[in-house]
């Protein structure tokens, strides 16, 4: 093993192809060569507010997608976070680790808080150490994350390392950030500009985890392009955002490169190239949705899994929560 992956994901419904290709294939590639922990953040989630039928839903729904998805519950350790009392614990630690200063640089927080900050939650600002604590409750060595959450993982490695220094012990590992890279970035179906994302407004800018065959192709084939045919070379890409979206999902989907995409379809119109991406994109997501559907319909099999995921995660971090504890100097 090379070492050991910590990542989270928010359950906050409706995963979608963006989630998948950008973040839990790689999850589930990792499991190869990594010991794996992966959390659903529910105490994440409640930075914004949130209905609790919402966060009971999400969670399962987001656990279901990860296992259809490949995640393996049995070699991997999945789990939800409240379930784990030590993240909590450590975090308020971390909040007396980490500087207002380091803090009040982030910029999710900025943009999440937007114009009314005094509105947002105590929960939103200190969103980051409560992260940090996700990952270093286990001393992870790889975090793999979207290069939004880059900062908050900068932040994580200034927390161990000011901790380390505080008590002068190299007790938690730096935690080495796998950022994914941009060729795994999906992009709306409607606008090739943007990201795809569940809160877009209309459903056929993305294809979800959820969506039935029937769905998926007819989003493919109603997915904004352009009326030229596919070029032969990248560059001439550049300036149709749209053209290389669907380029760059094709690739993605059938784990080629792009320039091997256009070789196969270039000088060809979206009249042949869009059904075809239909095509494969329900041969990979197909299967992946059987499995969602039987899973969500089978909800005590979920909170199992999830149950005797979080029983394995505690074993772990309770080990180093109670190692901080002491060189902290708190009476045991
Ligand atoms: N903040 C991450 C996101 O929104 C989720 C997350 C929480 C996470 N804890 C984590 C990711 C620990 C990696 C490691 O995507």
């Amino acid at each position: 093993m090379k070492g050991r992956i910590f990542s989270g994901v928010q359950p906050t419904g409706n995963l979608h192809l963006g989630n998948y290709l950008g973040a839990i294939r790689n999850w589930v590639n990792l499991q190869r060569d990594f010991e794996c922990i992966y959390c659903v953040v529910d105490l994440h989630a409640i930075t914004v507010p949130r209905t609790s039928e919402q966060l009971t839903n999400d969670t399962l729904e987001v656990a279901a997608g990860l296992i259809a998805s490949g995640i393996n519950p049995d070699s991997s350790i999945l789990f939800n976070q409240s379930q784990v009392s030590s993240h909590s614990e450590l975090a308020w630690i971390f909040n007396c680790t980490a500087k207002l200063g380091w803090l009040n640089r982030m910029t999710q927080f900025k943009e999440k808080a937007g114009r009314n900050k005094e509105n947002a939650s105590v929960g939103l600002y200190v969103y980051p150490t409560l992260m940090a604590s996700d990952i270093l409750a286990y001393k992870a060595t790889h975090v793999p994350v979207g290069e939004d959450q880059k900062q908050h993982l900068e932040l994580t490695r200034d927390i161990a390392l000011a901790f380390n220094s505080s008590y002068n012990k190299s007790f938690f590992p730096i935690p080495e950030p796998q950022i994914f890279g941009t060729a795994s970035r999906v992009m709306s179906l409607r606008d090739g500009k943007s990201k795809m994302s569940k809160s877009d407004i209309s459903d056929y800018s993305r294809i979800n985890l959820k969506d039935t065959s029937t769905e998926i192709s007819l989003k493919f084939k109603k997915a904004k392009s352009d009326s030229n045919p596919l070029p032969f070379s990248i560059k001439e890409l550049e300036e149709r955002p749209e053209a290389r979206n669907l380029v760059g999902v094709y690739a993605a989907l059938s784990s080629k490169n792009e320039e091997d995409i256009l070789r196969e379809f270039g000088g060809k119109g979206f009249g042949i190239f869009k059904p075809a991406l239909a095509d494969l994109a329900v041969s990979v997501l197909e299967p992946i949705n059987n499995e969602l559907r039987k899973l969500m319909n089978d909800k005590s099999y979920l909170i199992k899994v999830l149950k005797e995921g979080s029983n394995k995660a505690s074993s772990i971090s309770q080990t180093v929560l109670s190692d901080v504890y002491n060189i902290i100097g708190c009476v045991r």
